[in-house]
């Protein structure tokens, strides 16, 4: 169970003493926005950077953009370990996944909540994580969708054997992680949970237990 805390939520002027609040934290996921494939904008290519330099966590980058075929190699290049890309908008979804790879990075496939898996399962072997968004893509703070957990058990099955992490993305809290955790979910990106907590550090450790609670049952 890995807790990927987004840092769409905090500081963006103290990045990185945000990001050293949270060292129990699995991974940081970056989120990406190009006021196109989302209404928002938010960080791009040099903040990802900057980061790399100022932490050895491992940098999750979940690009929200059109074209990542031209644009998410370069993440990989500055030393994201994983990358995720989203189905709707990549042209090429096998040749970037294997671009990716071929960089060192770990390749990651993102649907939005309304695209269904079943289109994607061919493409299992091509990837080393799956992100189903529980939220559509844009904003933190938005409230969890249920209605995505049958895609998560599907997924879960789909996957089989393959050590393929399933992320799930958007209003995940101690009020919705077992949910995710029972549905067959292995990592879990908390943006305003994490970062509204007086202890964010607490939270994910609190966040993780939950995970793993509801697992055993
Ligand atoms: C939404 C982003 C998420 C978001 C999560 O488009 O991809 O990573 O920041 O924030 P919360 O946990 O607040 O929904
Ligand atoms: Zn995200």
């Amino acid at each position: 169970m890995r807790i990927t805390p987004s840092i769409l939520n905090a500081d963006f002027a103290n990045l990185a003493a945000e990001i050293a609040r949270i060292p129990d934290a699995d991974a940081i996921h970056v989120d990406v926005m190009d006021n196109h494939f989302v209404p928002n904008l938010t960080i791009g290519l040099p903040v990802v950077e900057c980061l790399r330099r100022v932490t050895h966590q491992m940098l999750d980058i979940h690009l929200m953009i059109e074209d990542p075929d031209r644009w998410a190699p370069a993440f990989a290049e500055a030393g994201a370990e994983s990358v995720t890309f989203h189905v709707e908008a990549a042209r090429a979804p096998i040749r970037l996944a294997r671009a990716l790879r071929a960089e060192g990075a770990r390749a990651s496939m993102a649907l939005r909540p309304a695209t269904p898996i079943e289109g994607f399962a061919d493409m299992l072997d091509e990837v080393d994580m799956v992100l189903l968004m529980t939220v559509e893509p844009g904003f933190g703070g938005q409230g969890f969708l249920d209605l995505v957990l049958p895609k998560i058990r599907r997924t879960r099955e789909l996957v089989g054997s393959r050590p393929i992490w399933i992320q799930v993305d958007g209003g995940v809290s101690l009020a919705t992680i077992e949910r995710c955790a029972e549905a067959g979910a292995d990592t879990f990106v908390a943006g305003s949970a994490v970062y509204s907590a007086d202890d964010a550090n607490a939270m994910v450790g609190a966040l993780r237990d939950r995970a793993v609670a509801a697992c055993r049952h």
